[in-house]
C-alpha cells in the first residue's frame, strides 16, 4: 500500500555541525559527472549509468526543483570548507518513500553519510507522514548495509535490482526503517 505524499514544498537548508544539505543547482553538474564517472560509484547504484557524461549530470539536473514532494526531495551535500561531496535524496518506491545517497571517493570513511543520512531521516520524518523510509544495498555493499544497520534499518527481504552501471540484475538485501525506530533512536 502506497504512502499518502506530502505536499510540495520549498528544500530547505539543513546544516549538521560538518555538512551542508541543499537544493541541487546547474553548477552542481561538473562534480557530479566527476564523481559518478566513477564505477566504484556508479556500481553500487541502481539508476546511474557507466561511464557516465556531463550530459547525464546536466539531464538529471533538468529534473530536480527547489519546490518539491519530499519524497521525491534530493540535496546536495556539501562538506563545510571543501564544497560538493555528494548526494542524499529520496524518490516515490511501490511500497513507499526510497532513500538513496552517494559520496565522491575522495570523501568516503570520514562519517559524512552517517551524518547526512541522519539529518536527511529527521527532516523527511519531520515533514511527512510516512510510517516507514524503506532503503537496501546491492549485498556487497558492505559499509552502506554498517550505515543503515546503525540507525535502525532493518533488513525485510531480498530481491533482484537492475544496476544500471553493471547492466545486469544483482541481489539486493531489502532494508526498511519505521518512524518508531526512528522516534526512539532520536529521543
Ligand atoms: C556507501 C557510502 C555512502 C558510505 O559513505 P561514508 O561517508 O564513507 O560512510 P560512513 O563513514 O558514514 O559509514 C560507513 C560505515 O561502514 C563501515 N565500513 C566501511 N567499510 C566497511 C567494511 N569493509 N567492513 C565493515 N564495515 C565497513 C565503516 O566503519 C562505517 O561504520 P562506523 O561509522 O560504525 O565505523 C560511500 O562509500 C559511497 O558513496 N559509496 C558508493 C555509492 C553507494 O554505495 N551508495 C549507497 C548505495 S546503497
Amino acid at each position: 500500500m502506497r504512502n499518502e505524499r506530502a505536499a510540495p514544498m520549498m528544500l530547505p537548508i539543513i546544516e549538521t555541525e560538518r555538512l551542508i544539505l541543499r537544493a541541487p543547482r546547474p553548477q552542481d553538474a561538473e562534480a557530479i559527472a566527476l564523481y559518478l564517472n566513477d564505477f566504484a560509484v556508479s556500481g553500487n547504484l541502481a539508476r546511474v549509468p557507466f561511464p557516465y557524461h556531463l550530459s547525464d549530470a546536466k539531464a538529471w539536473l533538468r529534473t530536480r526543483h527547489p519546490d518539491t514532494e519530499p519524497d521525491d526531495a534530493n540535496f546536495t551535500i556539501e562538506a563545510k570548507g571543501e564544497g560538493y561531496v555528494g548526494h542524499i535524496g529520496f524518490h516515490p518506491g511501490p511500497d513507499g518513500p526510497v532513500i538513496g545517497y552517494w559520496l565522491g571517493k575522495p570523501f568516503w570513511g570520514r562519517g559524512i553519510m552517517t551524518e547526512a543520512t541522519i539529518a536527511c531521516l529527521d527532516w523527511f520524518f519531520a515533514e511527512t507522514r510516512a510510517p516507514v523510509v524503506y532503503s537496501g544495498v546491492f549485498h556487497f555493499n558492505i559499509a552502506s548495509l554498517a550505515i543503515q544497520q546503525k540507525l535502525g534499518f532493518t533488513q525485510s527481504g531480498r530481491s533482484w535490482l537492475l544496476c544500471l552501471a553493471r547492466d545486469a540484475e544483482v541481489e539486493h538485501i531489502d532494508t526498511q526503517l519505521t518512524l518508531g525506530v526512528w522516534k526512539a533512536r532520536r529521543t
